[in-house]
């Protein structure tokens, strides 16, 4: 955890940005996966980690816009827990490093509740993502747990994006041990990557590492040679020369911050020329984004400049044609790279997601486009100091993408398809890494992992 002023401080600037009633933040609860004590493993909810530090299950947190107090419902643990997880501290104890001095037990929260609602005074929560939340939840305010999402309050969802939308120095401490975590589990990875490995084998022994030295994946690893899927996360293949594995994980630290990072590696460690060609794109919109970032810019800028450097790459092969500008203007290039350049990330890898994107990535100036590659973009707000975002651009040859298209004659006038059909084979290519905005331009967070092509050769020699 961090010190206890650090959750006192943050709860603070939350209680004076909004205007009346209590805030609700319910942690997350062990959850059964085959049966009630056979549990998945625990997540502590990001909101209640970001306000109330304690990575515990079973543990609400109020803070009390009106009267300034704050609040920790949970239960000491009895003989019984104690007989099995060993002594603990106090809920006293646990509340003190979060800087909180009122407790109550969990039961306690219910009469909590009801007197508020009694008074008439607002109870603002954030959209619950679980199921146990949402019963929780629908059982304190006798409401349907259904429509708990919809009941959520935006004026505590808009607080909380501004408090955690800019890293402080002591976040970005822990995001760049997240990428150190990262750099080892890549570096592995690309020397195992040799024909003949099963991927489950370089899945699990990267897992690990990311066990090994914090709390596990940040999220589920993506790794195949099948790359042409975004998010593949089936690791039966065995690797064979001539393909390429696409890596996309991160880890997180023991305090949950997050890291997200891909790489791509040819079997064998050496790129043909074809995969050469589409690897200096890729790597190519991957350090002209990262060059570009900075205050003043938009995510939205800097993923139309990435997209226009794809297309320009792939146009200079025949693959695409005509004019760039008007070809990315128009999501032509999208066949080659459906997805948005990159996202927020902090607590969470998709930072606040759970929140709703377009509160995270966009306001009433900048909306969300509905174009096809360019509607997904998680994050299209101008850049400030202390943002914290994943620059990820790629390059995929989706056969079945690419033979609708064709069918149903998708931007002829950009798209050379006899070209792109020579690729079907090829599957994808994408570089990510994990950049800071500062006062002048921004930062790569973490320790650099091999990125060039003479870089990822020499690591896999
Ligand atoms: N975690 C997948 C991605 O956003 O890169
Ligand atoms: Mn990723
Ligand atoms: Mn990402």
């Amino acid at each position: 955890m961090f010190k206890a002023d650090v959750y006192s401080k943050r709860r603070k600037a939350l209680r004076e940005s909004m205007s009346e009633g209590i805030v609700l933040i319910l942690g997350n609860v062990d959850s059964p996966m085959n049966y009630p004590s056979n549990p998945f493993h625990f997540r502590q909810d990001s909101d209640f980690l970001y306000f109330f530090g304690l990575d515990l299950q079973g543990m609400a947190g109020v803070m009390d816009i009106d009267n300034g107090e704050d609040y920790i419902f949970a239960d000491d643990v009895d003989m019984d827990d104690i007989i099995w997880m060993g002594p603990q501290p106090t809920l006293k104890e646990l509340a003190a490093k979060a800087g909180v001095s009122k407790t109550a037990p969990s039961a306690k929260l219910a009469d909590f509740v009801d007197e508020a609602k009694n008074k008439g005074r607002k109870i603002h929560f954030l959209p619950p993502y679980r199921g146990e939340n949402k019963m929780t939840l629908g059982e304190l305010l006798r409401e349907n747990p259904c429509q708990m999402n919809s009941r959520a309050s935006e004026e505590l969802i808009k607080a909380v994006v501004a408090l955690r939308s800019y890293k402080e120095p002591g976040e970005i401490e822990e995001i760049e041990k997240a990428v150190g975590i990262a750099c080892d589990m890549h570096t592995t990875a690309m020397k195992m990557c040799k024909p003949g490995v099963k991927e489950q084998e370089i899945f699990g022994t990267i897992e690990g590492i990311a066990l090994a030295q914090g709390r596990g994946p940040s999220f589920p690893i993506i790794l195949s040679i099948n790359g042409q899927t975004l998010h593949n996360h089936d690791h039966n293949n065995i690797l064979r020369e001539g393909r390429m594995m696409v890596v996309d994980a991160g880890a997180e630290t023991n305090m949950h911050y997050a890291s997200d990072i891909t790489r791509t590696t040819p079997v064998g460690g050496v790129f043909n020329s074809r995969q050469k060609e589409i690897y200096e794109i890729v790597l190519d919109a991957n350090m002209k984004a990262i060059e570009s970032a900075g205050p003043g810019k938009s995510n939205k800028d800097l993923h139309l400049e990435a997209c226009r450097v794809v297309a320009s790459g792939l146009k200079d092969l025949g693959i695409m044609k005509g004019d760039v500008d008007e070809a990315v203007a128009s999501g032509a290039h999208a066949l080659f790279m459906p997805h948005g350049l990159g996202h927020m990330m902090g607590l969470d890898v998709h930072d606040m997601e759970g929140l709703g994107e377009n509160y995270v990535g966009y306001n009433d100036e900048v909306k969300r486009s509905d174009q096809f590659g360019l509607a997904f973009l998680r994050f299209g707000l101008p850049f400030k100091p202390g943002h914290v975002f994943t620059i990820e651009p790629g390059c995929y040859f989706i056969p079945e993408l690419i033979e609708k298209w064709k069918s149903e004659k998708m931007h002829t006038g950009f798209i050379n398809y006899d070209k792109a059909e020579q690729y079907l084979d090829f599957g994808g290519v994408r570089i990510e890494d994990d950049v800071m905005i500062t006062e002048s331009g921004h930062k790569v967070l973490g320790k650099p992992i091999p990125k060039t092509v003479k870089e990822v050769e020499d690591l896999c020699r």
